[in-house]
């Protein structure tokens, strides 16, 4: 007889012991599945070392001042350090999460990537436009140092080390918009929003003689460029064109990076160029193709043209606050679970890629799922079974698997109020998230509805013929006959992989679908099917979804056989790095710029599905600020930019770069107008501008085209007159 520790080493393979344990351990398996046969090199993808790809994972996230003080030496002294204010310095650090990464506190759970407070160095004064202390992690002052009161860079080496031992991903918070809050009305601030490096002081904001921040005062969140441009809240702004902040903030992500980051969740993406957080972005992937995605706030389910046009063009994904907002409305009574799938269906069009956004219920910047349902602790855990099986990749705010409350900002970042591993929000979890790793459907699958109303939402996940069906019933005063459903499982009997905690039963499928059954008042039931062998070759996720010839992607999904084939960007075939059946590595060909489909095909020639979009780049990009002098238009016209590489849409008008901005006083205001974009570095480029009206149409400046050679490294500014 194989023990459990011979039987995980067997079929894992080169997975962390400890994670193929608790997969076993936990008894994933159970239910109507055929075991997985894994070949030794199977689900490569669910490893801890596959950083491109979060596909697998259920990301936690940690407020790291409000978790656990497992180093009382390191906290700050008492003009910022009060337990009992919120406001101030609890004691929290990464010596706290090193204890219940050791105690398994995470591993039972089932998490397999830690998000944590940005680890850069703050002020270590409070703010006095707000009586805060900067114990969030948003406020930085060094991003070369760490915040003294969460560790010194040895212990942040090891907190990682012990993650990836583990078999957990580390996720940091990276701020690169500001600095800490220089602006409100005749307040002194005792740090001026002083940036250093390494202890080396850059600039104060008050005493920027060589333009580090932009200085437009509050945003007024009118427009666009508003926010772009303008302090949030006076918060200092880092002008990231500026060539000495866009080598800091190169240089800072990759020390971060090189100390085995997994993941960058980027704060106020809407907030910062995107053309600039493209050339960073590419940067970062040359070296470092980890996974990143950014925070774009909104408070609706809506689509918001710019927030979609962001995460399908500038090559990092975007946390779901579509979905988070759908969810909320579903159990706040604000909208239905008929509601809840329109969001769902909604955002699969508005996203190229939504699988690859990171979804959530609740956070640090919204009350608690606990407060918001009036602390009713059934809709928590409905919630997290529907967090856990939908698309994206799903976080836990950390403390809700202990019914944690708080409205607003503060109270919902309060100490966590338990470790205890038997609350049902914790089993819930523990019982889903490890499905992540072994059911496709949920990493990469399709979703489809099979039955909803307001109160219920039942709907299936596929890939690659492995099902999740998943049904909930929001009404905990009323149950419903559910008939008439049809499904993709395989006729059998299925357990219910919540093993009944919410009330879930067993269910039969024939081919006439499931046989009927009763979803009582308010619960919630999971069944699964595993394909065990995938013949065809089926593509999930192609991460990152940018890069220049020489970058290396990571391809995951399932069948692609264990003897290496070919990856074809087009018809051009990239060097295999790495190949097994779920997850492949491929140096990105050198092919002309442009977008192509990605395809899989196996040693013995079998064809995958094509992933369609990825883009290749012309080659290493810098920032360029345009800005085009006595462009007159009348209302409703606005200026673009277009020309003669890909970057700048190959002389298409409809890929042109734009609509430009015109009302930021220290850049330009009309008729002149400006825009930052991520361009060829050391190119010789030929551009043009163009006015388009509102109907579409297109006038070009007359005269010869425009040329630039753009910097080898660094950012530049060009400006011409509009050409009549
Ligand atoms: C969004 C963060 O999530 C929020 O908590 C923070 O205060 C602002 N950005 C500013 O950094
Ligand atoms: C059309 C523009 O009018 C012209 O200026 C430019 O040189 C060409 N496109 C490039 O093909
Ligand atoms: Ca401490």
């Amino acid at each position: 007889m194989m023990g459990k520790r011979e039987f995980a080493k067997k079929y894992f393979g080169k997975m962390t012991f400890s994670i193929a344990l608790v997969l076993v351990l936990s008894g994933i398996f159970a239910g109507k599945n055929e075991m997985p046969v894994f070949g030794s090199a199977a689900l490569e993808d669910a490893l801890v070392s596959n950083s491109a790809s979060f596909s697998t994972d259920v990301i936690y996230q940690i407020v790291t001042d409000r978790f656990l003080d497992g180093d009382l030496s390191n906290n700050p002294d008492g003009s910022i350090f009060d337990t009992g204010n919120l406001r101030k310095y609890h004691g929290g650090d990464w010596s706290g999460i090193m204890d219940k990464l050791n105690d398994g506190y995470f591993t039972d759970l089932g998490v397999t990537a830690l998000w944590i407070s940005s680890p850069a160095e703050n002020i270590t004064t409070m703010d006095p436009s707000n009586n805060t202390a900067s114990y969030h992690g948003y406020w930085a002052r060094d991003f070369f140092r760490t915040n003294s009161s969460f560790g010194s860079m040895g212990e942040f080496r090891e907190f990682v080390q012990t993650a990836h031992d583990k078999g957990i991903k580390v996720v940091i918070d990276f701020v690169p918009n500001h600095t800490s809050t220089a602006e409100y009305g005749t307040t002194v601030f005792p740090e001026d929003g002083r940036l250093y490096r390494d202890g080396t002081l850059i600039s104060g904001f008050t005493t920027d003689t060589g333009n580090i921040f932009n200085h437009e005062s509050w945003t007024d969140f009118s427009t666009y460029e508003n926010g772009i441009y303008h302090s949030m809240y006076g918060l200092a702004d880092l002008n990231h064109m500026n060539g000495t902040v866009d080598a800091y903030m190169k240089e800072a992500i990759d020390l971060w990076l090189d100390l085995g980051v997994d993941g960058i969740r980027v704060d106020a993406v809407k907030h910062m160029a995107e053309g600039w957080q493209k050339n960073w972005l590419s940067d970062i992937y040359e070296k470092n193709p980890v996974f990143v995605f950014g925070e774009w706030f909104t408070g609706s389910t809506s689509k918001d043209g710019q927030m979609e046009s962001f995460s399908n063009n500038s090559g990092m994904s975007l946390l779901d606050f579509r979905f988070a907002n759908g969810v909320r409305n579903a159990f706040s009574g604000a909208g239905t679970m008929t509601d809840l799938n329109g969001v769902i269906e909604d955002t699969e069009i508005d996203f190229e890629e939504v699988n690859d956004q990171v979804t959530f219920i609740d956070s640090h910047d919204m009350s608690r799922f606990m407060t918001l349902t009036g602390n009713d602790q059934r809709d928590v855990e409905n919630a997290y079974v529907i967090l856990l099986t939908s698309r994206g990749v799903p976080t836990v705010y950390y403390g809700s698997e202990q019914y944690a409350t708080g409205s607003a900002d503060p109270d919902n970042r309060a100490d966590m109020p338990s470790f205890s591993v038997n609350t049902t929000a914790y089993q819930v979890i523990s019982k889903l998230a490890p499905l992540r790793k072994t059911n496709p459907a949920l990493a990469y699958g399709t979703t489809r509805e099979r039955w909803t109303n307001d109160d219920v939402y039942i709907y299936e996940r596929e890939f690659a013929g492995s099902v999740v069906l998943t049904a909930v019933n929001r009404n905990q005063n009323m149950g419903y006959n559910i008939t008439g459903l049809l499904t993709d499982l395989p006729a059998g009997t299925y357990t219910d992989v919540l093993e009944g905690i919410l009330g879930g039963e067993s269910i039969t499928v024939s081919s006439g679908g499931v046989a009927p059954f009763t979803l009582g008042p308010g619960e919630s039931m999971v069944w699964q099917y595993t394909r065990s062998s995938v013949n065809t070759p089926d593509i999930g996720n192609v991460d990152p979804m940018m890069g220049k010839a020489g970058n290396t992607v990571t391809i995951t999904g399932r069948g692609f056989g264990t003897a290496a084939g070919q990856v074809y960007f087009g018809t051009a075939a990239g060097r295999v790095q790495s190949w097994s059946d779920s997850r492949i590595t491929v140096t990105v060909p050198e092919v002309t710029a442009g977008l192509y489909d990605i395809q899989v095909k196996t040693a013995l020639n079998a064809a995958s599905n094509t992933y369609a979009g990825f883009e290749v780049l012309t080659g290493s990009q810098t920032a360029v600020r345009f800005i085009v002098n006595n462009a007159a238009t009348s209302y409703g016209t606005n200026i673009y930019l277009v020309g003669n590489v890909y970057e700048l849409g190959s002389w298409s008008t409809d890929k042109a770069i734009g609509p430009f901005f015109n009302n930021t006083p220290t850049i330009g205001t009309y008729p002149t107008w400006f825009y930052d974009v991520s361009v060829p570095a050391g190119t010789t480029m030929e551009y043009k501008f163009i006015k388009v009206d509102g109907s579409g149409s297109a006038v070009w400046e007359s005269g010869n085209n425009h040329t630039v050679t753009t910097p080898t490294g660094g950012t530049a500014t060009v400006t011409v007159d509009w050409q009549n």
